[in-house]
């Protein structure tokens, strides 16, 4: 099987040129940071705090996350239920980052991930694929832009989907989540070794598609 991994920071146009590329490749992509995202929900019906003072372990065993591909397109289920689109607001954001820190949160989606990628070929997007969950990948990219240009790209993607949010809350989002999705102990959003840095400042979404396009094919070739 073929998998290419995709990390980056939020907002870096990972997913758009994942979800491209996949579908040219004929590969299914995967978005593991809806994973994160899913059990971040649980923790915020539970109403607990991003400084997770409570038993992470526990709260595990009550839930369960899975994905199904519908039509090509990825769904994510917890506990029976699809919360593909409840899992993109900014506090689910912030929620996915904080329990993306706990190493019990990261243990318990690792082999899903595996198994998707021992079975498909993949494009699989998160922030630790090519470093921990797929370090045999065939490709691996590091997705990156400045704060400025994602958090400008989140904010037209937020709005544009009707959320009313201030372009500064987004700026400080993105930056909080950089720091916290890079200094954690655990898999740390880092590039790996073998990566290629593939920046995609001042680019349009179609540049980007493109040129991440060509870096792959050429690699696969
Ligand atoms: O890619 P995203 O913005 O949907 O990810 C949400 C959060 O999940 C991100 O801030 C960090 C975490 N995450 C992770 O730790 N590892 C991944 N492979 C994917 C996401």
């Amino acid at each position: 099987m073929i998998s290419i991994a995709l990390d980056g920071p939020a907002g870096a146009g990972k997913s758009t040129v994942a979800k491209m590329a996949a579908k040219e490749l004929g590969f299914i992509y995967v978005d593991t940071g809806a994973l994160y995202r899913a059990v971040g929900i649980m923790f915020i019906r539970k109403g607990i705090s991003t400084e997770l003072n409570c038993d992470v372990e526990e709260i595990l065993k009550e839930i369960n996350v899975d994905i199904k591909f519908i039509n090509g397109e990825q769904r994510v289920f917890l506990n029976g239920e699809d919360v593909s689109e409840v899992i993109r607001t900014p506090e689910a954001s912030m929620m996915a980052s904080a329990v993306s820190a706990k190493p019990p949160v990261r243990a318990f989606l690792l082999e899903m991930q595996r198994k998707l990628a021992r079975e498909n070929n993949v494009l699989m997007d998160g922030r630790d694929i090519g470093t921990v969950v797929l370090p045999n990948a065939t490709v691996k990219m590091f997705v990156t832009a400045t704060a400025e240009e994602r958090a400008n790209r989140r904010y037209k993607e937020l709005t544009e989907k009707g959320m009313s949010v201030e372009y500064k809350d987004v700026y400080d989002d993105i930056v909080k989540r950089d720091y916290n999705d890079s200094h954690r102990e655990i898999a740390p959003l880092k590039p790996a070794e073998d990566s290629i840095i593939f920046d995609t400042t001042g680019n349009t979404l179609e540049e980007s598609v493109e040129k991440a396009l060509k870096i792959i094919k050429e690699r696969l070739a």
